[in-house]
């Protein structure tokens, strides 16, 4: 038999990556409705503004598709496809999508430094006089997020975020545990909202969120 042939590194990575992805659970049937918007691999369309799920928390998956169904959290696409969605189809999509390895976002649009450093100083301290917590007091250090509760809040687009912000802001989504992010969207001008947005987009994910499998079996 002829060996393998030596592949050129960036292939090589390429490859690692697909069979990471291949090692991982055979979608449910479900899934191959979500694919439409959210990419075969979870990953989202941030030109689209459709939201990656590879990696976020099962459980918190499981949540946001029960908002959607309840109306709880208002967006027309997906409150459509959160309905007809039994709670064990909600069970398996979650902890499917949950299991899914994280892509490298591609490099986000350039933006002004003033709005990048406003943004920084919101993830990293907050603004105590605005009274606006540090978004990484809950999110974790570089947004990567804390299970179950805590979404990563790095790896997706500037819009998605800033839009989720604004959709806090006017009671479009709730469910938020306690109105923690209602009370801390609330404090914010439009232009912290984008600050935050373009910082946080701009943010490269750390180790910790690439190639992650976050748990699953959270989805009960
Ligand atoms: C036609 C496009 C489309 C399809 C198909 C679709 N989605 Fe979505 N999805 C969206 C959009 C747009 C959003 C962002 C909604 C918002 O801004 O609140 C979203 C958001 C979500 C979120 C919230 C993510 C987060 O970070 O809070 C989850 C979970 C989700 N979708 C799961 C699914 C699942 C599971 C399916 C298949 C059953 C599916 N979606 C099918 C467009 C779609
Ligand atoms: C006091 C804790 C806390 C702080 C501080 C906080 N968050 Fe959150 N955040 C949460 C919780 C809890 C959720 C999950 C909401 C849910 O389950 O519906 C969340 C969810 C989010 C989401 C939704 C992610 C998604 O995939 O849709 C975004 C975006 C977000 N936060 C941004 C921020 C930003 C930006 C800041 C700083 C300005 C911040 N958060 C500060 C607790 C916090």
């Amino acid at each position: 038999m002829r060996p393998m042939s030596i592949l050129p590194i960036p292939l090589l990575g390429a490859g690692l990556l697909f069979a990471s992805i291949l090692a991982h659970a055979a979608p449910p049937p479900e899934a191959a409705s979500c694919a439409a918007c959210h990419g075969a691999g979870g990953q989202g369309l941030p030109a689209a503004n459709y939201p990656r799920l590879a990696g976020l928390p099962a459980q918190y998956i499981a949540e946001q598709l029960k908002y959607f169904a309840e109306g709880t959290r208002q967006n027309a696409i997906m409150v459509g496809m959160a309905k007809p969605l039994t709670p064990a189809q909600i069970t398996l999509l979650a902890d499917y999508y949950a299991s899914l390895p994280v892509a490298m976002p591609a490099a986000a649009a350039s933006v002004a430094p003033d709005l990048l450093a406003r943004g920084q100083q919101l993830a990293e301290f907050g603004d105590w006089k605005a009274g606006i917590p540090a978004c990484f007091r809950c999110h974790a250090a570089g947004g990567v997020g804390v299970p179950p509760y805590f979404p990563p809040i790095v790896g997706q687009s500037a819009k998605y975020l800033a839009d989720q912000m604004t959709a806090w802001q006017s009671g479009a989504r709730k469910g938020d545990p306690q109105g923690l992010m209602h009370s801390v969207a609330s404090r914010m001008t439009s232009t912290d909202t984008q600050a935050v947005a373009a910082y946080l987009a701009a943010l490269k994910p750390a180790a910790a969120v690439l190639g992650n499998a976050a748990q699953t079996g959270g989805a009960k």
